[in-house]
């Protein structure tokens, strides 16, 4: 790329060209990326920053609550709530909802965010990071006048007006879609800004690499366990082709891993807790990366419907997840469609 194009000049231009990003959704995007830039500082001092271990409190799910699963929430927090471009925001660290207070101005946007993802990963130094999902309040009801809710959020993932995530690895990468294709950022520490290192992201249909958590193997449904058998039974088998295997733990490290060379991800339903769909989230997890995952071209299902698609009912809800490379995950499906 022969002259650097910034976070916001190419927010600008998207917003110039295609007219579909209006002013206060460019403003949100750009306070997101500020927010993911300051926690990427903290998590970069670790120790000497005394960010790492346990805060001593539990989320909603149960979840015992890392120091930056706390720090990472206030900061999206109060980079968000002044700006006049949001109604409220939900997060995988608060109970419910928090509307914005009333000395701030309210715009139309809702921003739903995992703010740590991949939080075991903190204290071993292992890639993490920040998802995010932007909706717009009252899209399926715009008459909607009352202050707004939870039920405001329950919106089906093709909804969203925008969705990301930020990686905190070897490198910070900014990964974004506003629904004209995938674009990924990275972090220039010296100039302190997002700079455009990739567009147009494409996922190849076909891949010799999946990403579970093995460890679950004897909990899967059929479905599962005869996809992954027959990967694993390589040239021998009736895929006639050896896979790899990777599993970071950190689905933005997992997602952003097939964003660049394809794969196939899997967190699925399992027997454990045969009540709950999966351990994934819906709202701040499953969707926005489904998204980004089907603006590359690749696709994301729960085993039997697009995630997309699914209508949710709770905030917290969970969902059966496999996305990346299409032609894996339709032939997943399509097993799941067998049974
Ligand atoms: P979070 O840290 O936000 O709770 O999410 C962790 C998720 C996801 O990032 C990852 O794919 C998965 O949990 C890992 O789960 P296992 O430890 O069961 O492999
Ligand atoms: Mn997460
Ligand atoms: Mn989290």
């Amino acid at each position: 790329m022969s002259s650097k194009i910034s976070l916001t000049r190419y927010l600008v231009e998207q917003q110039r060209i295609d007219g579909h990003i209006p002013s206060e959704l460019r403003l949100l995007l750009e306070v997101v990326a500020r927010a993911c830039k300051s926690i990427s500082q903290a998590v970069n001092k670790g120790a000497l920053g005394g960010v790492l271990g346990t805060a001593g409190s539990e989320n909603v799910q149960g979840e015992v609550q890392k120091k930056l699963d706390i720090i990472a929430n206030e900061v999206l927090i109060e980079a968000n709530e002044w700006g006049g471009h949001l109604a409220a925001m939900a997060s995988e660290e608060m109970d419910s909802i928090y509307v914005v207070p009333n000395r701030y101005p309210k715009g139309e946007y809702l921003l739903l965010f995992d703010p740590l993802d991949g939080s075991s990963n903190i204290d071993v130094n292992v890639s993490i990071g920040t998802i995010f999902s932007v909706l717009k309040k009252g899209n399926d009801n715009p008459t909607m006048v009352e202050p707004v809710s939870e039920k405001d959020f329950l919106q089906r993932g093709s909804q969203q007006v925008a969705a990301g995530y930020c990686v905190y690895g070897p490198q910070t990468t900014l990964v974004l879609t506003v629904g004209d294709g995938v674009a990924m950022f990275t972090l220039d520490r010296e100039q302190g800004s997002f700079v455009l290192t990739q567009e147009n992201v494409q996922i190849p249909a076909d891949t010799k690499e999946f990403a579970i958590n093995m460890s679950n193997m004897r909990h899967w449904d059929e479905p599962v366990k005869r996809y992954i058998d027959e990967c694993l039974q390589g040239k021998e088998g009736p895929r006639a082709k050896d896979f790899n295997m990777r599993w970071v733990a950190s689905m933005v490290a997992d997602v952003h891993r097939i964003l660049t060379r394809g794969g196939v991800f899997m967190y699925p339903w399992d027997k454990r807790e045969p009540n709950k769909p999966g351990k994934l989230r819906l709202m701040y997890e499953a969707n926005p990366m489904s998204w980004l995952v089907e603006q590359a071209a690749g696709a994301a299902t729960n085993g039997r419907q697009r995630i997309l698609d699914i209508q949710p009912t709770s905030l917290h809800e969970r969902v059966s997840v496999i996305l990346g490379s299409k032609n894996e995950v339709e032939r997943v499906t399509a097993y799941h469609a067998k049974v």
